[in-house]
């Protein structure tokens, strides 16, 4: 044995990770998700080495554009990416606008061949109360969202026409796209309750017709997971009325999108989903909110999104179950313990328990 070997801790891991702030809170909770990470980091003895990139706004504002080379390159070359939010309300009142930061985020999506988009939707017990739904039509609520992440009328061919009178956004599927984002959904499912509700518009849209087509070929393959094909219209109604019902979700990236952001209710705010993209290559984690500018800089944002992030990055790219494991289980603790971000509490939160976005950070980092 080399002196190296023998003072390395046993499965410890060096790891590059990329910090990608982005734009508004973006930036705050990401900074709260770094340090969490380095405390894992210290606690079971990994060495991990940051490196930092511009995405969104904030890219436009330093070099024109939304996603430069160097940040494309930098994701490329680390072995995670730790990202915040793109966006500023600046472009959302200017349609015309031709350079948009979201076009950073989905530039990125399709360079980096992220076309799974994991969105686990779980209450914590402690918020209960938050939701606008009813406790007893919550309790239990766990689901996994696959959401496909670089198709469908996201990146189909777009313009206008008739003198800029009408105007077209094509969706577009090929066979092999809904394959894999199917495959993972009903492997995830497998670890699970072992359902799958494949989620589309069948009766109407023909990338539909073929998702289900798809999706049926591929659920002989899972014959020990039950599946059900739904019209996302319904679905949309469903998870209101009945969350419990499901399990894995899997659906086209529109539908997902607009889906993940109305089952975000189930867990109490936006401020508590985290999310997974991957596929080739570097994954990249990031809260589902947004950069939401009008709580920029006032120290407010719920950084818990970006601290689950985290664990799931500790466990899909690093393979860290136990680290991933201590992240969930301090912010159970801390919600534990009554510590609430404003967008969380309710009216029984004594005020003295609500916390800024560093306050919170750090009763996570004493837990951990
Ligand atoms: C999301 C966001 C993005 C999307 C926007 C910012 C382009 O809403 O990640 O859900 O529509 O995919
Ligand atoms: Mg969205």
């Amino acid at each position: 044995m080399t002196k190296r070997d023998v003072r390395a801790k046993p499965n410890s891991m060096n790891k590059n990770i990329l910090i990608v702030p982005g734009d508004g809170i973006g930036q705050e909770v990401t900074a709260v998700g770094k340090k969490v990470l380095d405390k894992v980091a210290t606690k079971f003895g990994h060495t991990f080495t940051y490196d930092e990139a511009l995405i969104g706004h904030v890219a436009i504002e330093a070099t024109g554009n939304p996603l430069p080379e160097e940040t494309l390159a930098k994701m490329r070359a680390s072995d995670a990416v730790l990202f915040g939010a793109v966006g500023h309300p600046k472009y959302d009142n200017d349609p015309t606008a031709k350079v948009r930061p979201e076009q950073g985020l989905l530039k990125m999506r399709k360079e980096l061949g992220l076309y799974a988009n994991l969105r686990p939707i779980k209450l914590f017990d402690e918020l209960l109360g938050a939701s606008s739904i009813k406790p007893e039509i919550l309790k239990g609520a766990d689901i996994l969202f696959f959401r496909e992440l670089t198709g469908d009328i996201y990146f189909g061919e777009k313009g206008r026409k008739n003198n800029g009178d009408t105007a077209y956004d094509v969706a577009e599927y090929s066979r092999f796209e809904v394959e894999r984002i199917a495959r993972k959904a009903f492997d995830a499912a497998r670890t699970r309750r072992k359902k799958v509700c494949s989620v589309d518009k069948a009766n109407v849209l023909e990338t539909s017709r073929l998702w289900r087509e798809v999706v049926q070929k591929i659920a002989l393959e899972y014959p020990d997971v039950e599946v059900e094909h739904q019209f996302v219209d319904s679905t949309a109604m469903m998870l209101i009325k009945d969350p419990t019902r499901f399990d894995v979700v899997v659906t086209a990236n529109l539908f997902g999108d607009i889906l993940t952001d109305e089952a975000s209710q189930i867990a109490g705010s936006m401020g508590m989903l985290a999310s997974a993209s991957i596929g080739d290559g570097t994954g990249v984690y990031e809260p589902i909110h947004g950069s939401a500018h009008d709580i920029t800089g006032k120290g407010v944002a719920n950084p818990l999104a970006s601290i689950l992030s985290a664990a799931l990055l500790l466990e899909i790219s690093f393979g860290l179950k136990a680290e991933s494991d201590v992240l969930i289980n301090a912010v159970d603790g801390v919600l534990k313990a009554g510590f609430r971000t404003r967008d969380i509490a309710d009216a029984t939160t004594a005020p003295d328990k609500i916390l800024g976005t560093e306050a919170m950070g750090n009763e996570v980092l004493s837990r951990i």
